[in-house]
C-alpha cells in the first residue's frame, strides 16, 4: 500500500488531458505498467517515453489476436526500443478447455469462459505484482459501459485483500479523433487493421471491421446480444 491520495487525484485528474494524468500516474508509482492492447493505444507508449525511460509494458497474448497484432506490437518494440511482455494463458487451464469445448466454443457459450482463460486470469496474475496499472480505455469507445469512467480508480475487481490497486486511464477524455491526430502528428507507428475498417480490435474470431458511421464497439463479439460487452479486464464497467 503507499500513500497516494485517491480523492483528491480523482478531483484533480478528472478533466485533464492525458499527458497530465500519465504524468501523475508514473510520478506516484514506480511499479506501474501500461497495459497495451496492440491497437490505438500505442499513443500512451509515446506520450510515456517522453515521461520516463524506464516504463513498464504488457499485452496480453492470447494466442488468438490478428497477424496484424502481432506485428504491430513486434513494430512497436523496435520502434521504441523497449520491452513488451507478453502474458499468455496457464496452458494447464486452457489446454483442458480447448480439449473439452474446441477453438471456437465462444460462439455457442458466449466469449467470458474464454476470456476468463485467455485474458482475465494473466492478467490477475500481472497485477498481483503491480501497484497500479494504465489503460486505454476511453468513455467514447462504448455509450453502454464506459462513459463513467474516472481517469484514475481503485481497481475494484484485481484489489486483494492484502493490497489495494490502483486503475489510470489517461486517454478517457479523448475520442477518437484526438488519438488519431496525435498519431499523424508525431508519425506514431499503427495497427495495419485500422486501414482495413477496424477501430476496436481485440481477438481474430472476435473482431470484426465496421462500416462507416457503425460504432465501433459493434465489431466485438457481434453474435452475442446486449450492449453490456466487456470481457473481463474492466468488469467494474458493468458492476453498476
Ligand atoms: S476490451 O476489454 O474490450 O478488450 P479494449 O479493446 O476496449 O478492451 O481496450 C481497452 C484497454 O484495455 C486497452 O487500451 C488496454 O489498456 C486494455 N487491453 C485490451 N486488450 C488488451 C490486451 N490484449 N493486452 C493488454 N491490454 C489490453
Ligand atoms: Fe477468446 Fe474471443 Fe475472448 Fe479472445 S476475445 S479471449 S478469442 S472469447
Amino acid at each position: 500500500m503507499n500513500s497516494f491520495d485517491i480523492q483528491s487525484a480523482q478531483t484533480d485528474l478528472q478533466n485533464k488531458n492525458p499527458l497530465s494524468i500519465l504524468k501523475a500516474a508514473l510520478e506516484n508509482f514506480d511499479n506501474i505498467a501500461i497495459s497495451f492492447s496492440g491497437a490505438e493505444d500505442v499513443v500512451l507508449i509515446d506520450m510515456a517515453l517522453n515521461i520516463k525511460k524506464d516504463i513498464k509494458v504488457f499485452s496480453l497474448d492470447t494466442g488468438r489476436l490478428h497477424p496484424e497484432t502481432y506485428q504491430f506490437i513486434e513494430k512497436t518494440r523496435s520502434h521504441y526500443q523497449i520491452d513488451i511482455e507478453l502474458l499468455t494463458a496457464n496452458r494447464k487451464v486452457l489446454d483442458p478447455f480447448v480439449k473439452e469445448k474446441g477453438l471456437f466454443s465462444f460462439y455457442q457459450d458466449s466469449h467470458q469462459e474464454c476470456c476468463g482463460i485467455r485474458k482475465v486470469e494473466p492478467l490477475r496474475k500481472k497485477l498481483s505484482q503491480l501497484d497500479a496499472w494504465i489503460t486505454g480505455q476511453r468513455k467514447d469507445q462504448s455509450m453502454d459501459t464506459r462513459q463513467d469512467i474516472p481517469a484514475v480508480q481503485i481497481d475494484t475487481v484485481f484489489s486483494s485483500n492484502e493490497k489495494q490497486l490502483i486503475k489510470f486511464n489517461p486517454l478517457l477524455n479523448w475520442n477518437s479523433a484526438q488519438v488519431w491526430d496525435y498519431i499523424e502528428a508525431y508519425q506514431v507507428p499503427y495497427n495495419k487493421l485500422h486501414k482495413k475498417g477496424f477501430i476496436s480490435i481485440g481477438c481474430e474470431p472476435c473482431t470484426r471491421a465496421v462500416l462507416p458511421n457503425q460504432h465501433e464497439r459493434v465489431g466485438r463479439w457481434w453474435w452475442e446480444s446486449g450492449n453490456k460487452k466487456e470481457c473481463g479486464l474492466h468488469a467494474e464497467n458493468i458492476k453498476k
